[in-house]
């Protein structure tokens, strides 16, 4: 088995990079962090990064037009040459062409149970919706925002009268475990991307 190599794209406090980046230093997930990048030079999870002996790199989009931007994170990622590129919590909505270039590679993961709650505040959508169950998703990226194939979903019970505060905080959680299992089935060969679906062996 060979151990992949991962970049990761955060916009801001990054625990999700900080869980990954751990499980593979503590063995627990068969992958290596090459690169850190994140579109705000002021992201938490840069230093985070750093401290724990990752590169981490700004590579600002403020005031750069997104096609040239995304070339920026593409050379800065293709000189790494990554297995995977890993959204984790990076706040922007990327391109066709962002999505096509990373094909089968390209993950993300969200804090709900896809299909339901898409988009931004999915913690607070489920609160909302008065949820029994939630959690979380990860999924391969297509041009459909948070409509990839599913890779891997946890759940957690929600308790009658938690806020949405503490949805957020339960689903976080299972986040951080979730991520990296994910990372570590697809380096194990369980798990790949297929002609566009997700295929397990
Ligand atoms: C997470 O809830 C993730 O699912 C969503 O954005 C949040 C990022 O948090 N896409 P963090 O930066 O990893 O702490």
């Amino acid at each position: 088995m060979k151990r992949l190599r991962l970049a990761i794209l955060i916009s801001g406090r990054g625990s999700n990079m900080e869980s990954l980046i751990r499980a593979s230093k503590e063995g627990r997930m068969a992958a290596d962090v090459a690169l850190v990048l994140s579109n705000k030079e002021d992201a938490e999870g840069l230093a985070v990064a750093r401290s724990l002996g990752v590169r981490a790199v700004a590579v600002p989009s403020k005031g750069a037009s997104k096609e040239d931007h995304e070339a920026q994170l593409i050379a800065h990622i293709d000189a790494e040459r990554p297995d995977l590129v890993l959204l984790a919590g990076y706040m922007r909505i990327v391109s066709a062409k962002f999505v096509q270039h990373y094909e089968g590679r390209l993950l993300n993961i969200h804090p709900s149970l896809l299909p339901a709650f898409r988009g931004l505040h999915a913690q607070e959508q489920a609160h909302a919706a008065g949820v029994r169950v939630a959690g979380c998703t990860t999924h391969f990226v297509t041009e459909e925002l948070d409509g990839g194939p599913i890779v891997m979903q946890a759940s957690v019970d929600v308790p009658p009268g938690t806020s949405a505060e503490e949805l957020g905080q339960l689903i976080l959680a299972k986040e951080h475990v979730l991520y990296p299992a994910t990372v570590d089935a697809i380096a194990r060969g369980k798990v790949r991307f297929d002609n566009g679906r997700v295929v397990w062996t």
